[in-house]
């Protein structure tokens, strides 16, 4: 039920993995939801409820009609960053609070702590926002489950081993859906204003583990076969900037031989455990057995 009193939450990256999970638990909350596409064709995706606007974050002023009226933002940056500056400004011209999806780079955990020019952005558009005095809180998500989407799927898919660098690196990784949760609570509960949140999955697992745990929920064994990371490089190429290989095969090396890094943020601010890998996986077995583009969400 909407409560016409709250002012509407404006969603970012609306027909993304995280942003998508948010705007179902706004409404389910009973909280108006308006949703920020960049192609006006993924708003068929949308849920009815929600009010859809057409807007491109390197275009800072087509964000405005979106902003007008809003009460808060859940930010997600997947542009270039050059626009950051003006975007922030904007919002915080109209807007009393923003929820950032940013990533865990204050964690003194060496997983965390290697050259990435993603977390270089984070870092700056969470300074963007705090010169505002915008009322803010900071998502800080670990490794999502649903990487494996577009990692592990198609070889899964295709009945072939999955061939991997550093399988002896440990991650913990989140599932979308409770990272969505915990975002969606900060937008629409009070006591979260100035809060950071590293949020993790429960358990530390090598990412043969990981795959092993996959090859459970799909009730098969799945072979892994470590590659080299000059094999990575290589089969990366065209598929993925090579700063973001790069940033990768740097954190895995620096996570092999210790436990990754976990937190407890998800049961303390949703009351539930968080979900752990092999419910992930359960609840995506078509993912991994359906011809799919490897990037269906959770
Ligand atoms: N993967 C991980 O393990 C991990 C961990 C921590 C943090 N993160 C962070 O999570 C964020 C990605 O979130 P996600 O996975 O939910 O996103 P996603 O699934 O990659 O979706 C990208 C979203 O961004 C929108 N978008 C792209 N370019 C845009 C533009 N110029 N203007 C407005 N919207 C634009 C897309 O909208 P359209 O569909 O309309 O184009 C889409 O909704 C990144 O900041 C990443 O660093 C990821």
């Amino acid at each position: 039920m909407n409560q016409p009193d709250i002012p509407p939450v404006l969603v970012t990256g609306a027909t993304g993995r995280i942003g998508g999970v948010v705007i179902d638990q706004l409404l389910d909350a009973g909280v108006p939801v308006r949703a920020l596409t960049h192609r006006s064709e993924a708003a068929v995706t949308l849920p009815a409820k929600v009010e859809v606007f057409t807007g491109d974050l390197t275009v800072p002023e087509s964000l405005d009609p979106a902003l007008s009226g809003t009460g808060a933002v859940f930010l997600v940056w997947t542009a270039p960053p050059q626009t950051a500056a003006a975007v922030v400004e904007r919002m915080a011209a109209q807007v009393r609070r923003v929820v950032f999806l940013s990533s865990p780079h204050q964690t003194p955990h060496p997983f965390f702590q290697q050259p990435n020019p993603m977390s270089a952005m984070h870092a700056d558009i969470e300074r963007l926002i705090a010169a505002t005095g915008l009322e803010s809180t900071i998502i800080r998500p670990g490794m999502l489950a649903s990487n494996s989407l577009a990692w592990w799927a198609p070889a899964i898919r295709a009945g072939e081993a999955v061939r991997w660098p550093y399988g002896a690196a440990e991650t913990a990784p989140v599932d979308d859906r409770d990272v969505a949760a915990v975002a969606a609570r900060t937008l629409y509960q009070d006591g979260h204003v100035g809060g950071g949140y590293v949020l993790t999955g429960p358990e530390s697992l090598t990412q043969a583990a990981q795959v092993s745990v996959i090859g459970d929920a799909l009730g098969r064994r799945i072979a892994f076969e470590e590659m080299t990371p000059d094999e990575f490089r290589n089969l990366s190429k065209g598929t993925a900037p090579s700063s973001v290989v790069d940033m990768l095969l740097a954190a895995w090396s620096a996570a092999v031989g210790q436990p990754a890094y976990a937190t407890t943020a998800v049961a303390d601010i949703l009351g539930t455990a968080p979900r752990t890998l092999r419910q992930w996986a359960a609840d995506h077995t078509t993912a991994f057995t359906e011809s799919s583009n490897g990037s269906e969400g959770s």
